[in-house]
């Protein structure tokens, strides 16, 4: 099997070339100019259009369950729709809950996405909470190829652990040369302020964000840096929405502490004023931390201009809002968390980013692609367009002009929460390690071709 990607605009975080991409089986294996095609090769005209590297959701939720319910997607939906929308891998948080065992739930969410992922896949391990046998099964776990752990500082007494754990679970991650991605907000002032605004009487949607301001978030990102610079551990703050937060990284970067961070695309576009919205409406657009004041975003966008935030991903957590996000109705704490957005972040990257002039190109690939494999030891088989690299390729056209919609997406969720948003460029083609997945927004592959990306520690 063998496929010949022709006169594409090849793009990675750092060249941009015209060439040829010839693959055989799953690798690539030449880029030049004027490739020939062996007799049966496919062939795919890529005249006009960019090719990216595949790319890499770092932060997604499949199988998760939460709130008093499970998220919708399972790994024929969500791998579908991830590949749609131009990724080629995704990294699960794997997120048993404390009361169960680390390996249990680690082979159950392997479970989840054996043999049933259209798209390559891998998990950071949750460490949800720190005891003699949990750091033997994180132990085994690193040993059958997992080299990131997720921690919560929120969700008190679901997810989050306390500080003996946080300080413990940063030195067996330093030991093992694994990186620690971490949900930062203060759970104790979450809880305190969450009892206070219904005690008011204050119980819709917008009070979300009252319940968790900037600060709870800063206070979040402040306390996982202390343990950071006293353990020496590796860390990665998932889905930082504000300015305030990400000084604080900032800061503690400066003063040499190991810390890389990721927003996410639904900062970058969205305010909390959707969050707002009147009927219940605003429901869909809960999250955590939650959407911020507009002013928020201008600050996050420069960040990734300018290398202060490293990735983009989309904390994707699909909860239907015609029933699930109905539990919240009358007390906004029970409305579950997540705004759906698995298959729109590059198109929107693209068209509110790079489109509007706020990144360019290579930012683009590098933040959603590159970095994040790189971040996550899959670099160069991932986020890359070099000989030996996987064969997983992103054909974009940037002529595409088209409608976001529930009607027509792949995600298995009711609603969108960009219904209606005007998308300027779509991938045209995507393939999986040398096979194609995707054409013109139609998955047309491999249901089952998707396989676990072994991974080894490399921040010993
Ligand atoms: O609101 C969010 N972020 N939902 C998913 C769970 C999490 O915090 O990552
Ligand atoms: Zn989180
Ligand atoms: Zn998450």
């Amino acid at each position: 099997m063998s496929l010949l990607i022709r006169n594409g605009e090849i793009v990675t975080a750092d060249s941009r070339s015209r060439a040829d991409i010839y693959c055989e089986g799953e690798t690539i294996t030449r880029i030049g100019a004027g490739l020939e095609a062996p007799p049966g090769a496919q062939v795919v005209d890529a005249t006009g259009k960019y090719v990216f590297p595949g790319f890499i959701d770092p932060h997604v939720h499949i199988t998760l369950p939460f709130m008093g319910t499970f998220a919708k997607d399972t790994y024929e939906t969500g791998s579908k729709a991830a590949l749609v929308g131009g990724t080629t891998t995704l990294i699960e948080m794997c997120c048993p809950s404390r009361a169960d065992d680390a390996l249990a739930g680690f082979e159950h969410w392997m479970a989840q996405a054996a043999g049933r992922s259209a798209c390559d896949f891998t998990f950071h391990m949750g460490a949800t909470r720190y005891d003699a046998a949990t750091e033997s099964q994180l132990r085994e776990i690193v040993r059958r190829g997992i080299s990131s752990f997720k921690i919560f500082l929120a969700y008190k007494g679901a997810f989050g652990i306390d500080d003996s754990e946080l300080y413990r679970t940063l030195k067996l991650a330093r030991e093992l040369g694994v990186v620690v991605t971490a949900h930062c907000e203060n759970e104790t002032l979450v809880a305190e302020r969450q009892r206070e605004l219904l005690a008011e009487g204050r119980t819709g949607t917008g009070e979300h964000h009252e319940s968790r301001p900037p600060v709870v978030e800063a206070e979040g990102v402040n306390h996982l840096m202390t343990f950071a610079e006293v353990t020496g551990a590796h860390t990665y703050i998932v889905h930082l929405s504000c300015a305030r937060a990400l000084g604080r990284a900032i800061a503690a970067r400066r003063r040499g502490v190991h810390v890389s961070v990721e927003t996410l695309i639904q900062y970058l576009v969205l305010d909390k004023t959707w969050a707002e919205k009147p009927d219940f409406e605003g429901a869909k657009y809960v999250m955590s931390p939650p959407l911020r004041d507009a002013a928020n975003q201008a600050v996050l966008w420069d960040g990734l201009r300018d290398g202060l935030i490293q990735t983009v991903a989309t904390d994707h957590a699909p909860f239907d809002f015609q029933s699930q996000k109905q539990m919240g109705r009358s007390d906004f704490t029970r409305i579950p968390n997540g705004i759906p957005s698995l298959e729109e972040r590059i198109n929107l990257l693209y068209t509110h980013g790079v489109r509007a002039g706020r990144i360019d190109l290579h930012t683009l690939v590098n933040a959603a692609s590159t970095r994040i494999a790189k971040e996550f030891d899959l670099f160069p088989r991932k986020g890359t367009i070099q000989p030996g690299a996987d064969a997983d390729l992103v054909v974009f056209d940037p002529a595409y002009r088209g409608v976001i919609s529930a009607k027509t997406q792949h995600m298995n969720v009711d609603y969108s929460a960009f219904e209606g948003w005007k998308i300027e460029g779509r991938p045209s083609v995507v393939t999986v390690r040398g096979e194609v997945a995707v054409r013109d927004g139609k998955f047309v592959g491999d249901p089952v071709r998707g396989r676990f990306l072994s991974r080894t520690p490399s921040r010993a």
